[in-house]
């Protein structure tokens, strides 16, 4: 891969290496960089998981981080995103991990960058890297993705995480089914109530309820949706056996999912975020001996 912008430019083959070697990272592989490959992390949106991720899995690897703070740099004094690219492309980056709150922003950098982009999260667009770790975690459990039933449960519509999850999971054979409020559901069908889709899945993947977007409509209240599509206590008892609850973080502890609930038996939230180190390191790697 040159660059991984979102699912849609990642072919099933592409996913299949990728997962194959997390998991032998995950084994103990080490990588074999045949030179000093510099990177650079731009977030110019906050991030815990993604940014620390990708820089463990950077280290990992053996590649260079290059410090980047996107609240010090000349993108203060107005400069470009595609000029503060194509700087770092001429200091001599070899891959730039952007996050940014624009849709699509790589569109703007498609036509004249030579520097390899990793999209970290594009606005209410795609989270490619986050998907690619969470078709790991559920391939990691279940072996396959064909015919498994899975739920994304929340607000659709400002999800960059459930828009590439979408993509690649119905690509791969799931069932894919949606639950959510109509304001939510975006271009999506979805189910306003549980109805029986608690009893059926494999996974039950929740979303965050995004306050800094202003997610919330008229007669929204965190109490309100907790209630109605929250995963609380009574529901998680009704999950059939060996489903697993999936959430890409941070979580609203007590709005999408009970607090109880967040690392309870059938919760991998927490190993979804020990997983993306070793996707990432896949994922930056491919693209680096991609660049030789
Ligand atoms: N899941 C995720 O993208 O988390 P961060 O915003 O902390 O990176």
């Amino acid at each position: 891969m040159k660059n991984l912008l979102s699912m849609e430019s990642v072919s099933n083959e592409e996913i299949e290496a990728i997962l194959k070697r997390a998991a032998e990272f995950e084994a103990g592989a080490k990588s074999q960089l045949e030179r000093d490959y510099l990177v650079a992390n731009l977030f110019f949106e906050p991030s815990t998981r993604t940014k620390t991720s990708f820089e463990t899995a950077e280290r990992r690897i053996g590649a260079t981080v290059i410090p980047f703070e996107a609240g010090f740099s000349s993108t203060l004094k107005g400069e470009t995103l595609y000029d503060t690219v194509k700087t770092l492309e001429s200091i001599g980056m070899d891959a730039v991990v952007i996050r940014h709150k624009k849709d699509a922003y790589y569109e703007e950098l498609l036509e004249g960058i030579n520097v390899s982009i990793i999209n970290a999260g594009d606005g209410a667009g795609q989270h490619p890297s986050q998907s690619m770790l969470d078709l790991y975690t559920i391939f990691k459990e279940f072996g396959k993705f064909e015919g498994l039933n899975i739920t994304i449960a929340g607000d659709v519509s400002h999800s960059r995480v459930a828009k590439s999850n979408i993509i690649a999971l119905r690509r791969l054979g799931a069932n894919v089914n949606i639950v959510c409020p109509t304001q939510w559901q975006a271009e999506f069908e979805a189910h306003h109530d549980w109805d029986d889709l608690l009893e059926t899945s494999d996974v039950i993947m929740l979303l965050r309820v995004q306050h800094e977007r202003d997610a919330a409509f008229e007669g929204y209240s965190d109490e309100s949706y907790h209630t109605r599509y929250g995963l609380t206590k009574e529901r998680e008892k009704r999950m059939k056996d060996g489903a697993i609850i999936m959430h890409p973080a941070p979580v609203n502890r007590g709005v999408e999912i009970d607090s109880s609930l967040v690392e309870c038996e059938r919760s991998r939230i927490f190993k979804q975020i020990e997983n993306g180190v070793f996707v990432r390191m896949a994922i930056v790697e491919n693209i680096l001996k991609g660049r030789n």
